[in-house]
């Protein structure tokens, strides 16, 4: 459907688009970039040499491991040209689509501009500005930033600040909660396969179950617990919670005296159709962390947000104030794609966009949930989107749904997802070990890219309504290698 590139190849490199591929031979002086396009036939062995051998594996059984070689907008190109809508947008990262030229122009401009930057004793009007934009759009109080490099680590700032304001020792987290995997984050995740063979883990950390009021209350009524971390969607399996379990959680810290945090890294900056989800519950949190999105889709960046109250009593003296400080945490360019990234959401409606579009993806979505059996529930908000597969009716379906269970949890997923890439060119993803597969199109998706996409999945979908549909059979293959696989000695 997404048959060809748009764009013409470079007819030398064969690699990058034409007009790109002029302005990269013009500046690139040492030569990285040209090296890297004559070099892309052999970007998987490099992978599998140096970085990441299991993964690059993964991706081969899977059928993703295509040259991919431009990416722009809700597409990338692999080296053919084949066009791939991409709805994972590599977790929200490119929510503005990829390679936004607005950003791309701000950070030359940055570039050009030779501003100061790394010098540890200077302050950047950009940080100050940016820090600006994000608390003008979270609720009042909220406005005191630290600015890190990844999600991760603006989760871990928010475990050190809630200790050191609280005093307490104890951080509650849910069940099937996701808050990155670095040690003090990866302490508050809340599924066991993550902390495997990692621990000891951050001790006084402690899980409740998502949507369970009883439990928080019983976690923090020895007034021990320094912060409730939560996301007000849960990414993994893009889990909403009861009605009502976010302001009453809110309320059970505050009498407690446990400060509340919303981890919105995923669903902040109008992933859910507002500027932060937290609106959708009218929340009034201790801490907000932001990441993702904000880097506009180029630059590492990612934000705490917290009261200056909470600030000050964790660094807020003159021999603390340095305590809690990090190299590339207000570094230009992350600060400039943090501020371009915001005047765009604003300047292009992108949060009324994603509630719009995202209402048409749901309608679509609950029109083939009524069609397929398959499809058991559609759920979330805005273009954060999740539809949760079952096992058809019938006898042998059940059979072979029953034979990927026990190959690997979440590989049932790749049943449509295998086909929605291979055939179709769509990049979607299973949300994790679940029977979920999660949509995070850019915000600026179209509304024929977002019908065009309910096409694809319902032809996938009616090839898979039978068992003898070829994607079964490529699913099962991979099911049985993954437990032949499982038996191999490991790598050394
Ligand atoms: C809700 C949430 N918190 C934290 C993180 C960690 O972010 P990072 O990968 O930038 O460290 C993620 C990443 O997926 C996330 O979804």
């Amino acid at each position: 459907m997404y048959a060809r590139a748009p764009i013409a190849m470079d007819v030398d490199s064969q690699r990058i688009p034409a007009p790109e591929a002029q302005r990269a031979r013009a500046l690139d002086s040492l030569g990285v970039v040209m090296e890297a396009a004559a070099r892309a036939d052999e970007t998987f062995e490099l992978a599998a040499r140096r970085l990441d051998p299991s993964l690059v594996d993964v991706l081969r059984i899977l059928g993703f491991d295509k040259d991919y070689v431009t990416a722009r907008g809700s597409y990338v190109y692999d080296g053919d040209g084949r066009a791939y809508l991409d709805f994972h947008t590599g977790e929200g990262f490119a929510s503005l689509g990829h390679n936004n030229p607005d950003v791309a122009e701000v950070l030359h401009a940055v570039l050009g501009a030779a501003l100061v930057d790394g010098v540890q004793i200077h302050y950047s009007p950009l940080a100050g500005m940016l820090a600006e934009g994000l608390t003008q759009r979270l609720p009042a109080g909220l406005d005191a930033v630290f600015f890190a490099s990844t999600g991760a680590e603006a989760v871990d700032s928010a475990m050190k600040f809630a200790r050191a304001a609280t005093g307490r020792p104890r951080l509650v987290s849910c069940v099937s909660g996701f808050h990155g995997v670095t040690l003090g984050p990866l302490s508050l995740v809340g599924d066991e396969f993550f902390k495997e063979g990692f621990g000891p883990l951050v001790p006084g950390c402690e899980l409740v179950p998502f949507g369970d009021l009883a439990s928080l209350e019983a976690a923090l009524r020895k007034k021990d617990v320094a912060a409730f971390i939560v996301e007000p969607i849960q990414g993994r399996a893009v889990a909403l919670p009861p009605a009502e379990y976010l302001r009453a959680a809110q309320d059970l810290c505050r009498r407690y005296g446990t400060l509340f945090v919303i981890d919105e890294i995923q669903t902040g900056l109008g992933r859910t159709g507002r500027w932060f989800a937290l609106e959708h519950w009218s929340l009034q949190p201790d801490f907000v962390l932001v990441g993702k999105a904000l880097s506009g889709g180029y630059v590492p960046v990612a934000a705490m947000v917290t009261t200056r109250a909470i600030h000050n009593e964790a660094v807020g003296t003159l021999e603390r104030s340095y305590v809690h400080q990090s190299t590339f945490g207000r570094n230009r360019l992350s600060m400039a794609a943090g501020l371009a990234t915001l005047r765009i959401i604003e300047r292009d409606g992108l949060v009324e966009h994603a509630e719009r579009i995202g209402t048409l993806l749901r309608d679509g979505l609950a029109d083939l949930q009524r069609r397929y059996e398959i499809i058991k529930e559609v759920r979330g908000k805005g273009l954060m989107l999740g539809f949760e597969l079952r096992p058809p009716k019938s006898r042998v379906a059940r059979v072979s749904w029953r034979l990927m269970q026990m190959a690997s949890e979440g590989l049932f997923p790749q049943l449509i997802v295998i086909p929605l890439h291979r055939d179709h060119g769509v990049i979607t993803m299973a949300a994790g070990k679940n029977n979920v597969i999660k949509l995070l199109p850019p915000l600026t998706v179209t509304e024929e890219e977002a019908r065009s996409f309910l096409q694809a999945l319902d032809a996938v979908l009616r090839d898979c309504e039978t068992d003898a549909g070829k994607n079964w059979g490529v699913v099962r293959d991979i099911a049985v290698s993954a437990m032949s696989g499982r038996h191999r000695p490991k790598r050394r």
